[in-house]
């Protein structure tokens, strides 16, 4: 606790994609915090932000910048936190990291605030993780039917946004966007592609004028790391270690807001109407289904907005038992920096004794 008798906290990758929305959340919700450090690579350093209307130094990443900090957000790469987070942790303060290099750590909960809140006061390690934010766009829904029907399967398509990975992303697909504005590119083989270069940044096709059906780097048997992740997240955060899943993670040309559509299969057979009335009142969800209306979740009304989106819900064609569900989630918001904001301020509360 700093002078304020308010938990002092550190924002890692302060000027990074996450971290830029970390700074805009922080702004918005209840100043709960002291002092906030913003911290980022010695690149950064000297840099000045906005943070709750002030402006505020970018420190560069050094085990010094954690003295004093009671909680300390990371939003950097899988690397840096796993060489840092634990250095800040055993300087005393709580690390509730955005990055992949914990979340399997049977010692490290991962955390989302509307599904397994409880979870976040069990930290062997100091450390505590927000999941990917694929499994993040759909779980807050997926959690809420789960208590009710029991899940029993899922079978998960992803079209994901180019904010998923980070600044480079975004400037990649605004790059290529401006190349292939306003000409009749897209008719015929590889003519996007000669269009926009060898360059194609973070990803490994053109993202411009295509989809591309690749998310992170490759694991076992053709999958994805980031398709397996969905998969790890989605089991632990659930408690369920054996449930089937299947994914397969897609690039959308979106700048922020990543989709989903989900096969969800249940204990017993479901009803359309009982899934409304859950998904309308789950807090964190809002329905968003009248097809009859043209109504349904889409990335351009989604993005910059807090809550998951679902819309098309249907019962199976050939199965009672299941739902099939379009989600839309912000994947630099709950994604990313609202999730690890959510947690960070749970473990405030402890403590400030708030309830
Ligand atoms: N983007 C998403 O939708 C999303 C969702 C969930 C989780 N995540 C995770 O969140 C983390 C951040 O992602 P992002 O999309 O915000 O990435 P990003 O836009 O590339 O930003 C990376 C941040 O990390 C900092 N950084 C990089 N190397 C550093 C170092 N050696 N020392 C100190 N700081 C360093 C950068 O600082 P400089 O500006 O000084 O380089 C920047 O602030 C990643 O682990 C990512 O997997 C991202």
């Amino acid at each position: 606790m700093d002078r304020t008798g308010k938990p002092a906290l550190a924002v890692v990758g302060a000027t990074g994609a996450v971290g830029t929305v970390m700074l805009q959340i922080l702004s918005q919700h209840a100043d709960i915090w002291g002092e906030i450090r913003l911290i980022a690579s010695p690149r950064s350093a000297g840099r000045k932000l906005a943070v709750r209307g002030e402006e505020v130094e970018v420190v560069a990443l050094c085990e010094e910048a954690f003295d004093g900090i009671d909680v300390a957000m990371f939003d950097v790469p899988d690397e840096v936190s796993a060489r840092w987070a634990p250095l800040a942790a055993s300087r005393g303060a709580v690390v509730v990291d955005s990055s992949a290099a914990f979340r399997m750590d049977p010692d490290v909960p991962l955390v989302v605030p509307e599904v397994n809140p409880h979870a976040a006061r069990i930290r062997p390690r100091s450390l505590v993780a927000g999941p990917n934010c694929t499994t993040l766009s759909m779980i807050v829904a997926l959690g809420a039917l789960h208590a009710e029907f029991g899940l029993r399967e899922l079978v998960v398509s992803s079209y994901q946004a180019v904010s998923g990975a980070g600044r480079a992303g975004v400037d990649t697909l605004r790059r290529q966007l401006s190349l292939v504005a306003g000409t009749e590119l897209g008719t015929g083989p590889g003519d996007v592609r000669r269009a926009v270069g060898d360059d194609t940044g973070p990803f490994p096709e053109p993202v411009a004028l295509n989809v591309v059906p690749w998310v992170g780097s490759l694991r076992e048997d053709g999958w994805s790391s980031e398709e397996m992740k969905v998969r790890d997240e989605s089991r632990k955060i659930l408690g369920l270690p054996d449930l089937p899943v299947a994914v397969t993670c897609v690039r959308v040309p979106v700048v922020t807001t990543h989709s989903l559509t989900v096969h969800a299969r249940f204990e017993d057979e479901v009803t359309v109407d009982r899934a409304r009335e859950i998904l309308a009142t789950a807090p964190g969800v809002v329905l968003c289904d009248d097809p009859a209306s043209g109504e349904f979740p889409t990335p351009a009304d989604v993005v910059g907005t807090d809550p998951t989106w679902v819309g098309r819900v249907r019962r199976a064609l050939d199965d009672p038992t299941a739902l099939e569900l379009f989600v839309c989630g912000d994947n630099l918001r709950k994604g990313a920096a609202l999730n690890t904001a959510q947690i960070a301020e749970l473990v405030a509360a402890e403590f400030t004794g708030a309830p």
